[in-house]
């Protein structure tokens, strides 16, 4: 048995990674054609209408509205749901803040639902258990490319009467029993942040099939203007969450490499599950059954019993064989952060206590959602990359392996 890096052995990734360029030609052209038409103002221009028209197109879904980030695209998928002072909004403990700041930019409370201890999504029990009668909108995050059990979500939507709306900000076409991860709910929001599967730099997008909604939230995004009208006569309080025509272009012609890069990028991971599986101690990223990930990333859990050591070792000993990782996701739930415990979310103000709107009074202890505190404390995250090669994939399926067996002999 070799001796892992972490105690002087050889490492087991001696290649760099592959990587690559994600912008091109393509998007050079567009750029240039974006800055050629004279404006690049939205509503003047043609980039982002190609650009909604293209995402239309590919999602099959009648209605597409530009956003200027993801965060913008949930806040305002929640203000075209009506969403407003007092409501409550169930979302996800583990997932990025851009989920929950339109709730609270709302004034609403978010509701923290527990999640599934292997795929990582909210469950459809826990988001039952928190509906009450001030539940506006069920928030579900499909995390890391892992689409959410959306029968399951649905059925707890309909008998309840409470809209969905589809966080997607990191699961571009992942698929649930076939259909698209963002078709299901009143709306679908996506973000086109540097750090996702196709960027613009920032923006975002919502799809609906509902054309009152789609109006709804194009209003929201633009400051209350309906650009078809020469009048300006906001009907609802909007923001300017505009997306303009370089971000567009840009984000055109990221469209046309996004089944590549998805593709790539399902291929690896469920390689990589392939590959650890059956390893003690080590519990693969589950998919949901009748899923398709688009792996945003790649989280596996430790047992630590099972595995004979602390999931810090684990990660310090697959690091030291030259494959990044990280302990955990987010630091803690979301209801944990500090936002949340020192009620420093508007200042000097005690909420939501101190809400007049507020009929309940939400707390946010540790223990509200265990799943979550356990899997942000027992899983490894791995990012993939569609640029990764084959060997790395298979260097990184060695890497664990050899440090499943080699650190903790007991477990050969
Ligand atoms: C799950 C999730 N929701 C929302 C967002 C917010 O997207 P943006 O950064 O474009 O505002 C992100 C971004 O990190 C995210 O991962």
């Amino acid at each position: 048995m070799e001796k892992l890096a972490l105690y002087g052995g050889p490492k087991t990734k001696i290649t760099p990674f592959g990587s690559g360029k994600r912008y091109g030609q393509e998007e050079l052209d567009q750029l240039r054609e974006a800055l050629e038409q004279n404006t690049l103002f939205y509503a003047h221009g043609k980039k982002t209408a190609r650009f909604l028209n293209k995402f239309k197109k590919m999602y099959g879904s009648p209605c597409a509205v530009a956003a200027s980030s993801g965060t913008a695209a949930i806040h305002t998928a929640l203000a075209a749901l009506d969403v407003g002072p007092g409501d409550e909004v169930i979302t996800s403990a583990v997932t990025d803040m851009g989920s929950v700041i339109g709730i609270l930019f709302q004034n609403a409370v978010p509701v923290f639902a527990d999640i599934d201890p292997h795929t990582y999504n909210m469950t459809a029990e826990s988001i039952e258990e928190r509906i009450t009668p001030q539940t506006k909108v069920i928030e579900v995050v499909h995390l890391a490319g892992n689409p959410a059990d959306m029968n399951a979500v649905l059925e707890v939507s309909q008998k309840h009467g409470i809209p969905v709306v589809e966080d997607c900000a990191q699961s571009y076409l992942s698929l649930y029993r076939g259909k698209l991860a963002g078709t299901f709910g009143e709306f679908g929001c996506f973000s086109l942040n540097d750090f996702k599967h196709i960027s613009a730099g920032d923006a975002g997008m919502l799809i609906t099939n509902d054309e009152h909604l789609a109006w709804k939230a194009q209003m929201f995004t633009d400051k209350g203007y309906d650009r078809t009208k020469q009048a300006h006569n906001p009907p609802f309080l909007a923001a300017n969450y505009r997306m303009n025509e370089l971000e567009a272009a840009v984000a055109i012609a990221q469209l046309d490499r996004l089944p590549w890069i998805v593709s790539r990028r399902r291929e690896y991971g469920n390689r990589l599950t392939e590959g650890i599986s059956g390893l003690p101690g080590i519990t693969p990223h589950k998919i949901t059954p009748g899923g398709e990930s688009s792996f945003w990333f790649y989280m596996l859990r430790v047992d630590e019993k099972k595995l004979g050591a602390a999931r810090d070792l684990f990660a310090d000993a697959v690091g030291a064989e030259g494959i990044p990782c990280t302990k955990g996701y987010i630091a803690r739930p979301l209801y944990l952060s500090e936002l949340f415990q020192k009620k420093t979310i508007y200042p000097n103000f005690n909420w939501p206590e101190d809400f007049p709107q507020y009929a309940h009074s939400v707390t946010y202890p540790q223990g509200l959602c265990p799943a979550a505190e356990n899997v942000l404390k027992t899983a490894v995250t791995f990012r993939l990359n569609e640029f990764f090669t084959e060997q790395d994939i298979e260097d990184m399926i060695r890497a664990i392996r050899k440090v499943v067996t080699g650190l903790f002999p007991k477990n050969r």
